[in-house]
């Protein structure tokens, strides 16, 4: 089988990686890819747009494209490729609605009866003031924008003033409808499933370090790091993760909405149990880094199964042991890039895996070209051995501006 996976960052760097192990998978290419993940062994193709892409899959015989970022689910590649018989692993830009707008998520998670935040929709201006003035502050509010912000649209609140700056902000920036949501206190984790439409594998889960810095108020970025399997949830909690996907699949199966991909839920663990906070359409970036590596099972063989609806007695096994993944950034991630066109150098061998994402090549040399560089995964039989393994040859690594979280996996 010829495979095509679809982007350019750490986590399709990781499911190319993957997929590669594979026996069922002869050849290989991402699309675009970037310069590291050709000096990892990848061949990479130079096509982009859904046009490039369908045209490069028709002449080099792909059977199967696994698609990574949201933006390419959300435009017209799947439907081109399953036109022309190629099959297509990604949700249908219409159920990935459940990502990019709150709104509908809320909608099926309630329909579904998945335990989630009580909300109120504020369709207006006036009408969202109105409804601040009545909450009793004692707890705070969460002000969402209902579309994709690019993790700038959600304000967690604790006071009346901070809610109305939250409403003008975000109504002006993103227009209404906002969502106006009850803060829960917990703990996050990530939750990752394989769907056929119908039926699903859970792969597993992970926690992302969301902050630039250890400070829970520094400014949020894509991923600093992640560790798999998340260490505070039961067998228990399991099975309510996996009745989680499971009410949701239904729901969305009932609205002749099926859903086919990585399904991502972000959920809050309190005292009162497991809430969702919202799905994805998508793997996590970095959480994939830090997942993929633990699977037994053959990734392709499960992405084969769930492209013919025959995933219903397929399992996932992975491995006992713990992984962490930590990202080395380009210097002004998250704002912008400061220092970037400089030589990313790598000491002496690296001995865990590697993943390139924000990397370009310039004079046959590798270099960064902003925001989230590259990471490397470890895994040992304890998360503390994992975590001295990553930082170890993470400290191999070095390009002008470069910067590391310190606490990702303690
Ligand atoms: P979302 O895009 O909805 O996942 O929100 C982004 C982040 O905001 C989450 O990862 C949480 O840290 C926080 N958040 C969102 N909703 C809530 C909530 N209802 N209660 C507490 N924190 C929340
Ligand atoms: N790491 C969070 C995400 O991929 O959305």
């Amino acid at each position: 089988m010829k495979v095509v996976v679809v982007g350019k960052g750490g986590r399709e760097h990781a499911l190319a990686q993957k997929l590669k192990e594979s026996s069922l998978v002869h050849d290989l290419w991402v699309c675009p890819g970037n310069p590291g993940m050709q000096v990892a062994g990848l061949q990479c193709k130079a096509a982009e747009s859904p046009a490039e892409i369908e045209a490069f899959c028709l002449q080099n015989q792909v059977s199967l494209v696994v698609v990574g970022p949201e933006a390419a689910i959300l435009s017209d590649l799947k439907q081109r490729l399953e036109t022309q018989g190629i099959s297509c692993f990604a949700p249908s830009a219409k159920v990935a609605e459940l990502e990019s707008s709150k709104l509908f998520c809320k909608g099926i998670l309630k329909e579904s009866q998945v335990p989630t935040a009580a909300c109120h929709v504020g369709y207006s201006e006036k009408e969202a003031m109105t409804f601040l003035e009545q909450h009793d502050f004692q707890k705070p509010i969460v002000v969402k924008a209902d579309g994709l912000a690019q993790g700038k649209g959600v304000w967690v609140c604790e006071s009346l003033e901070k809610s109305q700056e939250a409403v003008r902000v975000l109504g002006s920036q993103y227009g209404y409808p906002l969502l106006l949501e009850e803060c829960l206190i917990g703990k996050e984790l990530s939750a990752f499933a394989l769907c056929d439409g119908k039926d699903f594998v859970l792969l597993g889960t992970a926690c992302d370090y969301k902050r630039i810095t250890p400070d829970p108020f520094s400014a949020n970025t894509g991923g600093m790091g992640a560790y798999s399997p998340c260490d505070f949830i039961t067998s228990q909690d399991e099975e309510t993760i996996r009745q989680i996907f499971s009410k949701t699949l239904s729901c969305l199966q009932a609205k002749n909405l099926p859903y086919q991909g990585f399904l991502f839920a972000g959920l809050m663990k309190t005292n009162e149990g497991l809430f969702v906070l919202e799905y994805n359409v998508r793997m996590g970036d970095p959480e994939t880094q830090a997942l993929l590596p633990r699977l037994k099972t053959d990734l392709a063989k499960l992405i084969v199964a769930a492209v013919t609806h025959e995933l219903k007695n397929q399992k996932c096994e992975v491995k006992a042991e713990t992984s962490v993944h930590v990202v080395a950034v380009s210097e002004g991630y998250p704002q912008g890039p400061l220092n970037t066109g400089h030589p990313v150098m790598i000491e002496s061998k690296v001995h865990h895996q590697l993943y390139y994402a924000g990397v370009s090549e310039k004079q046959n040399a590798l270099v960064n070209s902003g925001g989230r560089v590259l990471g490397v995964t470890a895994l040992a039989s304890s998360r503390k051995e994992a975590r001295e393994l990553a930082y170890k040859d993470i400290q191999k690594v070095s390009f002008k501006g470069m910067y590391v979280r310190e606490d990702i996996g303690l």
